[in-house]
């Protein structure tokens, strides 16, 4: 038996699991750490925070298997993506906490670079929008801000790394300095057509090359682990942002295949193969995997906030005690009676992308109650991915004829009918839906021989449940309109 330990360091959680080679999953383990909100529109996590939870849950699901360390044959990492670390090279320690993806404090560094007309050229390099979301301007704030750091940068001392260079060095005891092209294509400095560091953009954003991580195929062997750090010299064999990571793990390996994930935000990826496909209604081009020299592009549409809606019933306003209690008190009415949410928490990623919106609740009368705006929640969700779909369907991708979806709020039924009707088409739910973590365990998998071939993973994939949808074309109509109306009213707010 073949066994490969997926680490899926998540946003608000780092998670561990071992799976076998029949893809089934042996153990896992899971834990939370703090999340730090220093200003309003700022997110950090502590650097040592990610390390240590992820390698007491490493250490953990290798015990819980039954397992020594030297029974697998392969580590896949997968991670929440663009946030951002940089750290001493002589010491290992982090300078500053890591700024997460979800953190808007250079959006007016942004708003700078787009009046200087840099967008078009970032987005011709890149595939990406011009925000605060990706790394590059989360680097420039911390060698600006940060005291002393320009000069260690300059001087070669520092080095940058998305969530999967900050584990990668820490697992090879500050050996390895690497990252995928997945991860790397969100940084916002890597030219995803030569898949080499831009050095225009390295300019525009003054980021010395010395800081920037080796780039690496998404599918084989890149260091091996330091033994004392797991227990034996484990190879580092599979590397992905958690997206494209769900992509590979949904085996949506042809083009026009896609899947949405409902994790912390919401994430839609469309394989368009290895065309590189443009988009005109500001979707993200960016890459899926380079396996075997083969590099696989994506159409992503990303939304900031997907399950966190939830966990904002739950913590922001109490309306429910756990998160799973949302479908019963969702479900208690049957529409949300001319309620609309807006969960521009964060602002609005794809295809608004505007920094500035802010959560709006509208359409309240003297009946609304909770149960109406838990179901507004869950039809916010549906309805940002709904958005997502029709932006790339005017990109001229074919028309869905269904939506695969994983992440932990897709095992919500009621959220999936709600999607399925809202989309008007099936919502495809597979067995396995730690499809993340399943994808990283493939690329590494297959790197050292656990999995035999890419084509065979298809005959893992199994479905669960199907959502066929049941709304009228009318009702889902004015749903639609009514949810754009409220989309407007939440933009721009937090820059009056
Ligand atoms: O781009 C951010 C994304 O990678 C975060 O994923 O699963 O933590 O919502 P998740």
């Amino acid at each position: 038996m073949g066994f490969i330990l997926a680490l899926d360091q998540g946003t608000t959680s780092s998670r561990a699991i071992v799976f076998n080679e029949n893809a089934q999953l042996v153990a896992s383990s899971q834990q939370e750490f703090e999340q730090i909100f220093p200003k309003a529109g700022w997110v950090e996590h502590r650097p040592e925070d990610i390390w240590n939870t992820q390698l007491a849950c490493a250490r953990s699901a290798i015990e819980k298997a039954g397992l020594k360390a030297s029974d697998i044959a392969g580590i896949g990492i997968t991670n929440q993506r663009e946030t951002t670390v940089v750290w001493n090279r002589k010491t290992g320690s982090p300078i500053y906490n890591a700024i997460v993806w979800q953190d808007r404090r250079t959006a007016e560094y942004c708003d700078k670079l787009r009046g200087q007309g840099k967008a078009p050229l970032i987005r011709r390099s890149t595939g990406l929008e011009l925000d605060s979301y990706f790394s590059a301007t989360k680097i420039n704030w911390i060698l600006t801000h940060v005291d002393g750091a320009r000069a260690l940068a300059e001087a070669g001392e520092l080095a940058f790394g998305t969530v999967d260079s900050w584990l990668i060095w820490n697992l090879t005891g500050g050996q390895t300095h690497a990252t995928d092209v997945s991860n790397a294509s969100r940084s916002m400095l890597l030219n995803i057509k030569t898949l080499a560091w831009d050095s225009e953009l390295l300019a525009l954003f003054e980021i010395p090359e010395s800081m920037l991580p080796t780039v690496c195929e998404s599918s084989g062997v890149i260091a091996k682990c330091k033994a004392s750090v797991l227990g034996a010299p484990i190879p580092i064999a599979g590397v992905a942002g958690d997206q494209q990571a769900a992509t590979f793990g949904q085996t949506a390996f042809n083009p026009g295949e896609a899947k949405n994930t409902y994790g912390t935000g919401c994430f839609m990826l469309m394989n368009t193969g290895q065309e590189v496909v443009e988009s005109h209604n500001r979707l993200l081009t960016t890459v899926g995997w380079k396996v075997n020299g083969k590099t696989s592009y994506m159409l992503e549409g990303s939304v900031f906030m997907g399950g966190a809606v939830v966990q904002w019933l739950r913590d922001g306003l109490g309306i429910i005690e756990k998160s799973s209690d949302v479908q019963a008190l969702a479900g208690s009415v049957h529409n949300t009676d001319g309620v609309c949410l807006v969960p521009a928490f964060a602002g609005l990623g794809a295809p608004h992308w505007d920094p500035y919106a802010r959560g709006t609740l509208v359409g309240m009368t003297r009946g609304t109650n909770k149960a109406h705006i838990a179901r507004a929640a869950l039809e916010s969700i549906a309805l940002q991915t709904v958005d997502l779909v029709q932006a790339m369907q005017r990109d001229g991708s074919k028309p869905l004829s269904e939506l695969r979806v994983d992440g932990g709020a897709s095992n919500n039924n009621l959220l999936m009918q709600i999607q399925a009707d809202l989309l008007g088409v099936p919502v495809v739910r597979p067995t396995v839906t730690e499809t993340t973590a399943l994808g990283a365990a493939y690329l590494a998998g297959l790197a050292v021989g656990v999995f035999e071939s890419q084509q065979g993973l298809l005959a893992n994939w199994r479905v669960d449940a199907r959502f066929e949808p049941k709304m009228s074309i009318d009702e889902r109509g004015a749903l639609l309109d009514r949810w754009h109306r409220a989309v407007e009213r939440s933009k721009g707010w937090a820059n009056a």
